[in-house]
């Protein structure tokens, strides 16, 4: 079977998935497609990305510890799907590796439908995804990025409730240009940090009694420790941004869209702690820039990519270098 699932930039809402807040990714025009011819009890799988093959047991059990690296995401879909039948097949991906496009999630999705997974139900695929990349990588991920590769719908971002799942397709207007731009930085910090992340906001909730997602902002000052406090702040206020970000872009006003982008990037660097120098930088340059309304970093942070919110055109006067227009694309799909 060959299938094809697209990588995703968040344009607001990081660091609230795995608490059940509110995201507002998008599915974008770049991806990973994988092509499998089935037969045999083994999935042997090239990369056009990696000259080193991958053998993949169907019973394997520790998909975190095989090589190539690479590989881990496919078996870590092997191990929670677990086909009755291997086969062989070939990789090919748009997407920069390890780069914050979610390459790893779209690896996932394409895998788990190359193999025969029921694609109908998004939801489902993407829980099962979210399971194998947890494995693969130890990262405790939320569900954002597999559900975005699973279920984007062109010309749209998704507002994702990450309580009920319900998903909202906000338009992106037509005189709207979203840039990429990678940082170059991988992401070394990224299992330990973002697993101590995840804790902290853990440790919030539980200090309040409440789920962050259900918290005000007022609520927030009576949590004592004040590292847990700046977290909490950052989640309870991310959340109030994505609601607001989604009313504004839906309804055209890119402005104020782009203002609660260059917020979100504030509270990502200075109460969850997520940035970089060089990602700081960039998001500088992008909103000093004219026709930019605004930009952040996306996803996880600790290096990986920023985003920017655009006028339609203003890539081809950029001189930030690599910089890149990325277009809201249709969810993952079976080509055969
Ligand atoms: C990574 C995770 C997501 C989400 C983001 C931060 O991309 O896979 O689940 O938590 O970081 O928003």
């Amino acid at each position: 079977m060959d299938a094809y699932a697209p990588g995703r930039v968040n344009l607001i809402g990081d660091h609230t998935d795995y608490s059940g807040g509110l995201v507002c990714p998008m599915a974008i025009d770049l991806g990973t497609s994988v092509e499998v011819a089935p037969g045999g009890d083994v999935l042997e799988l090239v990369s056009d990305a990696d000259p080193a093959p991958a053998r993949i047991p169907l019973d394997i059990t520790e998909p975190a510890r095989l090589t190539p690296p690479w590989a881990r995401y496919v078996a870590g879909v092997v191990a929670v799907l677990r086909p009755s039948v291997g086969g062989r097949g070939h990789v090919r991906s748009t997407l920069p590796l390890g780069g914050g496009l979610s390459s790893s999630a779209a690896l996932e999705v394409a895998t788990a439908l190359a193999l025969g997974a029921d694609g109908s139900d998004g939801l489902a695929l993407a829980m099962l995804c979210q399971r194998a990349e947890q494995l693969a990588s130890g990262v405790p991920c939320g569900i954002m990025d597999q559900l975005v590769c699973a279920t984007g719908q062109a010309g749209h971002a998704l507002l994702i409730d990450c309580t009920t799942f319900e998903r909202t397709p906000v338009r992106i207007p037509g005189d709207v240009e979203v840039l990429v731009v990678n940082s170059g930085e991988r992401r070394a910090l990224a299992t330990s940090a973002y697993a101590l992340r995840r804790r902290e906001v853990e440790q919030a909730a539980a200090e309040l009694g409440a789920s962050l997602r259900d918290v005000a902002v007022d609520d927030i000052a009576a949590i004592s420790d004040p590292t847990l406090r700046r977290r909490a702040r950052h989640v309870a206020t991310e959340n109030a941004r994505v609601t607001a970000f989604a009313a504004a872009l839906g309804s055209g006003d890119v402005r104020s869209a782009g203002q609660l982008m260059a917020d979100s990037h504030v509270s990502l660097r200075d109460d969850f702690e997520v940035s970089t120098t060089t990602l700081d930088g960039l998001v500088d340059s992008l909103c000093r820039t004219r026709g930019v309304w605004g930009a952040r970093l996306t996803g996880a942070g600790f290096g990986g990519c920023v985003v920017a919110l655009a006028a339609a055109g203003t890539a081809k006067a950029l001189t930030i270098p690599g910089a890149v227009v990325v277009r809201a694309e249709g969810g993952a799909s079976v080509r055969g």
